[in-house]
């Protein structure tokens, strides 16, 4: 993509004041002012429920599921809602069968949603939990495909790493898992919106991804990407609106064995949620129309111009650009964070964050050059 393609600062469509160089998105991504005038047009729908048709507990949800679809290019019928990733790996572990001898693999300093629900089903199934070392040549792909072999029963891992942004090559792994019969489940959280993701070549078995980083949604709105060899499975809640029918009210009493088509059965309790699901589509809309692959394009420039100037000008290291994805930076400093940096950062209104041993730099459109002048004004010393 040559750089007439890469966007220019969407700025304007935040709430974010001049002075406030927010670097933050792995954090919690600010709404878009389009959204946030959603979500208070659908909170305000609640104080006039008469206002509410029953039609209106599926329509925009059906809207939602299929913009969220496309993204990933994947059909609305693969989609469930859920409300955070711990739920949708529970989903996910709740269908899988493990025998003891088998291996559950994950990344070492994975997040942790991404690892309880897989210690569990450990200690359920006498499966084994592994934690893939950190390589020292940040190559997380060679790593991980050294470790699926004939006892791989799940590969549970990221598309990028939540602590530095290091780079899965999600397609080998795919193919890797599908050769040896393992379950392969994503967590996107940290990259769909960002990266392109394309469950055709990836062919993940779960992909969860919460809505309130670079989907730029609300809190507790996600997506559990279902594929369909596993959309007969059985969910672990058994809610009224993902039974067939449901549109139905009047009918609910005829209870109903079977559910709604593709991964519906496993959609969240209220999902509905006719606050948070108009914001969840206008964000959504937002970054389809940029769309994802200009943003993931705009996002590198930016961050590979700060791991540059980053180790030229002040010696802070970073993964390899081939080694981490293209939105995420994580600067490493060979002595430790400095003590007093986290002041320095505060007193500029710069807004990073901290995991591991890196200090995570994950700008969005939003962000401008002065941002970066003013991260780079804190880095230095005085
Ligand atoms: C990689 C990753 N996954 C998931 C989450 C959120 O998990 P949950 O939706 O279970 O709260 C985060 C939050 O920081 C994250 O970084």
């Amino acid at each position: 993509m040559s750089g007439a393609d890469l966007l220019p600062s969407q700025r304007s469509l935040f709430d974010i004041p001049d002075d406030v160089a927010y670097l933050n998105c792995a954090y919690m991504s600010p709404l878009p002012k389009a959204s946030l005038a959603a979500g208070e047009a659908g909170l305000r729908r609640k104080a006039q429920p008469w206002t509410i048709p029953s039609t209106d507990f599926f329509a925009m949800s059906e809207t939602v599921r299929g913009l969220f679809a496309s993204m990933i290019h994947a059909a609305a019928d693969d989609i469930a809602f859920i409300p955070a990733v711990s739920y949708g790996m529970a989903q996910a572990a709740r269908n899988i069968s493990l025998r003891p001898g088998q291996t559950i693999l994950t990344l070492a300093e994975q997040f942790p949603s991404n690892v309880y629900p897989w210690m569990d089903l450990a200690e359920r199934s006498g499966a084994t939990f592994v934690s893939v070392p950190r390589p020292a040549d940040d190559d997380w792909t060679a790593a991980l495909l050294a470790r699926i072999d004939a006892a791989a029963g799940v590969v549970a891992v990221p598309h990028c790493h939540w602590t530095d942004g290091g780079l899965i090559e999600l397609e080998a792994v795919g193919a890797a898992c599908r050769r040896v019969g393992a379950v392969l489940c994503i967590d996107g959280t940290q990259s769909v919106g960002a990266l392109p993701f394309d469950v055709k070549r990836v062919d993940p078995d779960f992909l969860c991804v919460a809505g309130y980083k670079w989907l730029l949604g609300p809190y507790s709105l996600g997506f559990l990407y279902v594929a369909p060899r596993w959309q007969d499975g059985r969910p672990i809640e058994q809610n009224w609106i993902a039974r067939r029918d449901s549109e139905d009210f009047a009918g609910l009493v005829n209870y109903k064995r079977e559910y709604q088509p593709g991964a519906r059965r496993f959609d969240v309790g209220e999902r509905s949620n006719f606050a948070l699901m108009p914001v969840a589509k206008a964000s959504l809309e937002l970054i389809l129309g940029w769309p994802v692959p200009r943003v993931a394009a705009t996002l590198k420039a930016r961050t590979d111009a700060v791991a540059t100037r980053a180790r030229d000008e002040l010696g802070i290291g970073s993964a390899p650009a081939a080694r981490r994805a293209g939105h995420y930076l994580g600067l490493r400093f060979s002595r430790g964070i400095p003590a007093d940096l986290p002041a320095r950062l505060a007193a500029n209104s710069v807004f990073v964050s901290v995991r591991g041993r890196a200090m995570r730099v994950t700008p969005h459109l939003w962000n401008s050059d002065a941002d970066v002048e003013r991260l780079f004004a804190s880095l230095q010393r005085p």
